[in-house]
């Protein structure tokens, strides 16, 4: 008799974890873009030097857990999924195995990999510079030989992979309906912005920020050839606001220039939504404005509970931002007063706030549509 009602217990917990998501007619969350939204990627590419499982990232995740997030727990990825009835973000694409896209409770997979941007290029040039800091190293070749990254054009050959196995399972008309009827997130471009403003290239700005949005255009292109109708896309944040880029400034002050380039890319970015809506009339589109987000916070941090909006919370040095997190580095003890968990990334205080605001957020942070509305659409 006990055991019975445990399993009638049971059965009833589950149907509510998957009415969550169904309810909003949401099957599966699909996750690309860099480490704002990788949930261990990273952790399987043994040469990479993008990676985050070691303490203390994931000093106050469950179990004190270092997952590969770059953050003390969870990450924008999880909060937006936890919007949408999931316990957190779903798996890394390169954790599943044969018998994951089988399971009744399949809710979508996370391909986002630290240190990855728009253009290919980008997960090599960048890692140098985030791994040495200041003391920058020559671009060698002894890291050309190593898969730093997984690229956006690779994270999307996952994405195509999956369909494949899922249309094995579930049948082409099936697969295609779930793919038409889940979200796509995507979090990406500050590694490209770092890497231009901090390369001595010649490339002007405009053909740079033209470059990027040829490649975006590209990458969206292949996601709706592959199915995918509803877009969750989150812009470019103040990254000249980062602990590792106000140690520049001998003010402290953010380095505005590359605040202009955030904006810019902003601008660029919802042309380009804009167009391809008009082009192909069933996608629906959410723009994240990770700029005006995070700028209202460095300005009113007090408003969000926030009392530290320039330093990092793990780390070394000027701003703790002249290392990295690692065991070794310096661990704030307040961590819900922090909006930088490290260098470049925010705490999970920030990231929630973030994904809050995107859900339901106004159309000055979330536009035309935020998130829960294109759920819905
Ligand atoms: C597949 O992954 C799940 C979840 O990590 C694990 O429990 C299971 O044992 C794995 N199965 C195989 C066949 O490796
Ligand atoms: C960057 O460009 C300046 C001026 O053209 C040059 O003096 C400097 O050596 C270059 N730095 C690097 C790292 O290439
Ligand atoms: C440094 O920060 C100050 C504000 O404190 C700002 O006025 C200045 O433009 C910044 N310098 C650069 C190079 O961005
Ligand atoms: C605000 O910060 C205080 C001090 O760290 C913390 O105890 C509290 O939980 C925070 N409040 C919210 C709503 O996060």
């Amino acid at each position: 008799m006990e055991n019975k009602s445990w399993v009638g217990l049971l059965v009833l917990c589950l149907a509510i974890a998957v009415v969550g998501l169904a309810e909003a007619g949401v099957p599966a969350i699909f996750i690309l873009g860099d480490s704002t939204a990788d949930v261990g990627t990273n952790n399987f590419l043994p040469g990479s030097m993008a990676r985050a499982d070691f303490p203390h990232n994931g000093v106050d995740f469950p179990f004190s857990r270092a997952t590969g997030r770059f953050s003390n727990g969870l990450n924008s990825a999880d909060f937006l999924s936890k919007q949408f009835g999931l316990k957190r973000s779903p798996r890394p694409f390169l954790s599943l195995n044969t018998t994951s896209l089988h399971k009744k409770s399949f809710r979508g997979v996370n391909f986002a990999s630290g240190g990855s941007g728009l253009l290919d290029i980008t997960g090599r040039t960048m890692l140098t510079l985030m791994k040495f800091g200041k003391e920058r190293i020559p671009f060698g070749a002894p890291f050309f030989n190593r898969k730093n990254v997984i690229t956006l054009s690779e994270q999307i050959q996952q994405l195509s992979l999956v369909k494949s196995n899922l249309a094995a399972i579930k049948g082409q008309r099936l697969t295609e309906k779930l793919i038409s009827k889940s979200l796509f997130f995507i979090s990406t471009g500050s590694n490209d912005l770092f890497g231009y403003y901090h390369s001595n290239t010649s490339f002007s700005e405009e053909a740079f920020l033209s470059s990027l949005e040829l490649a975006y255009e590209k990458h969206l292109k292949s996601l709706i050839d592959l199915g995918a109708r509803k877009f969750g896309i989150i812009s470019v944040a103040p990254i000249g606001c980062c602990p590792s880029q106000r140690i520049y400034n001998t003010t402290g002050g953010c380095l505005e220039d590359l605040n202009d380039l955030a904006i810019a890319f902003h601008a660029r970015l919802d042309a380009l939504l804009f167009k391809l809506s008009s082009e192909h009339k069933s996608i629906k589109y959410s723009l994240g404005n990770a700029f005006e987000m995070t700028i209202n916070v460095i300005q009113y941090p007090l408003a969000f509970n926030f009392t530290q909006v320039e330093a990092a919370c793990c780390g070394a040095g000027k701003l703790n931002a002249e290392s990295f997190c690692s065991p070794k580095a310096k661990l704030c003890p307040n961590r819900n007063n922090y909006l930088f968990w490290d260098l470049f990334h925010p705490t999970q205080a920030a990231s929630k706030l973030a994904a809050v605001t995107l859900y339901n957020g106004g159309p000055q942070f979330v536009y035309p549509i935020n998130f829960a509305q294109l759920a819905k659409a």
